[in-house]
């Protein structure tokens, strides 16, 4: 084990040489890593790709070492990378990720399990190409979840069940799941899920709940679920956050609103774009997608310092707000490592230059990073 002082030092090394490019960070006397800093607080997670776990990009690797206790997956366990062809399991990327989890002693969050998006068209038809009836559905669920859930046992600490089942005005998103077997396909899911590992913790996970209606439909939901004794361990919070939207304020409203059903709050797929929004209209569905036009990517070339000053202070705004309601928290994850790889460069306007994570396109920790710490240092009780 490596005596402290050494760990910090290339840490402290990396704060230079960030501060250095941008000059708008002062030199922490004690730079931790992000994970150590936040320690007392909850787990700091990201999602990783499957490039990253084949260990093929190892500057994200040392990263994830460096600062993070936490991983997901942002693409490889969905249904579609899963089992793309009936009854046909491709594991091998998911394998890797669990095992260099469990290797790095990190929280492996299992994402997901039950989603409208990424899934073949097999699974809601037959042979002929006629829909399935609900039984069919109900059993392909059951096999899904079963078999994926199994595969894993006792090795991914929590899943996200279900992903984005609710609408923005707070009713039940109507997707095939609901078509096909009604709004009973979501207590289903949960069921299947615990009963194939009944250790593993279960979330509900979406996007947008600082928006008041989609805020009551899901303590709705949760309220249901939890009634009908479904162990529900916590609510994810997307946290695909823009400039202007969500206000803090409500941000805050929904996670004690969820707190005060007895679950947990996850913030699950932090991100803070950069980028003017292009329309009036927010959130993360995939279907969104928006034309490109020049004027709507201005930073090809780099952030001005006021613009990053003022994305920067967002995020420790976001980030005192996750601290001061630590108790009721229990994970925050990125979406991403970098920029570079980052969806949001891609959404919902393909092939802009956006900005939204903690490190850049060169792997460098920003300035934020080490606010971040100095943050965790000053807020919480050590
Ligand atoms: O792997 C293929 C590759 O073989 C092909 O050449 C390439 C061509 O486009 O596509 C690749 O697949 C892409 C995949 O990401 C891996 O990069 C898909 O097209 C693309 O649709 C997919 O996007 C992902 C999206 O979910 C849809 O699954 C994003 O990376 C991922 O960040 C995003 O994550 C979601 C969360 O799961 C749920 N919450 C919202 C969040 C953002 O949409």
């Amino acid at each position: 084990m490596k005596k402290k002082n050494e760990r910090i030092r290339p840490l402290l090394l990396c704060f230079l040489a960030a501060a250095c490019t941008t000059g708008s960070a002062q030199v922490s006397k004690e730079a931790l890593s992000l994970k150590e800093a936040l320690q007392p607080a909850f787990l700091i997670g990201a999602a990783v790709t499957t490039r990253q776990m084949n260990l093929q990009d190892t500057a994200a690797v040392r990263l994830l070492r460096t600062h993070f206790n936490a991983i997901v997956p942002e693409n490889c366990m969905k249904i579609q990378s899963l089992q793309p062809h009936e009854g046909v399991f491709h594991f091998s990327d998911a394998d890797r990720l669990v095992a260099f989890g469990q290797q790095e002693g990190m929280h492996v969050t299992g994402h997901t399990l039950i989603w409208h998006s990424q899934v073949p068209d097999w699974f809601f038809t037959d042979k002929d190409g006629n829909e399935v009836s609900k039984e069919i559905l109900i059993e392909r669920m059951r096999t899904h979840i079963t078999t994926v859930v199994s595969r894993y046992k006792g090795r991914i600490k929590g899943w996200d069940v279900v992903n984005e089942a609710v609408e923005d005005d707070g009713s039940l998103r109507r997707n095939k799941f609901l078509q096909i077997i009604g709004e009973e396909y979501i207590r289903l899911a949960f069921e299947f899920a615990h009963a194939a590992d009944p250790d593993a913790e279960l979330y509900y996970n979406d996007y947008s709940l600082a928006l008041p209606r989609k805020r009551d439909g899901v303590v709705a939901l949760a309220k249901q679920l939890l009634e009908s004794g479904i162990p529900l361990s916590a609510i994810g919070m997307q946290g695909h956050l823009g400039m202007q939207f969500p206000s803090i304020r409500e941000f805050e409203k929904s996670i004690l609103a969820f707190s005060a059903l007895g679950v947990k709050v996850m913030i699950t797929e932090l991100d803070l774009s950069i980028l003017p929004e292009p329309s009036q209209r927010t959130g993360a569905d995939i279907a969104r997608k928006e034309a490109y036009r020049k004027e709507i990517n201005p930073y090809t070339n780099g952030v001005p310092e006021a613009v990053y000053k003022e994305w920067q202070d967002r995020y420790l705004d976001f980030f005192t707000l996750f601290l001061k309601q630590a108790d009721k928290i229990s994970r925050v994850t990125l979406w991403g490592l970098s920029d570079g790889t980052s969806w949001r460069n891609n959404f919902p306007v393909r092939g802009r230059t956006d900005y939204p994570l903690l490190f850049d396109r060169q792997y460098r920790a920003k300035p934020l990073v080490y606010k971040l710490i100095e943050r965790a240092q000053s807020d919480l009780p050590r």
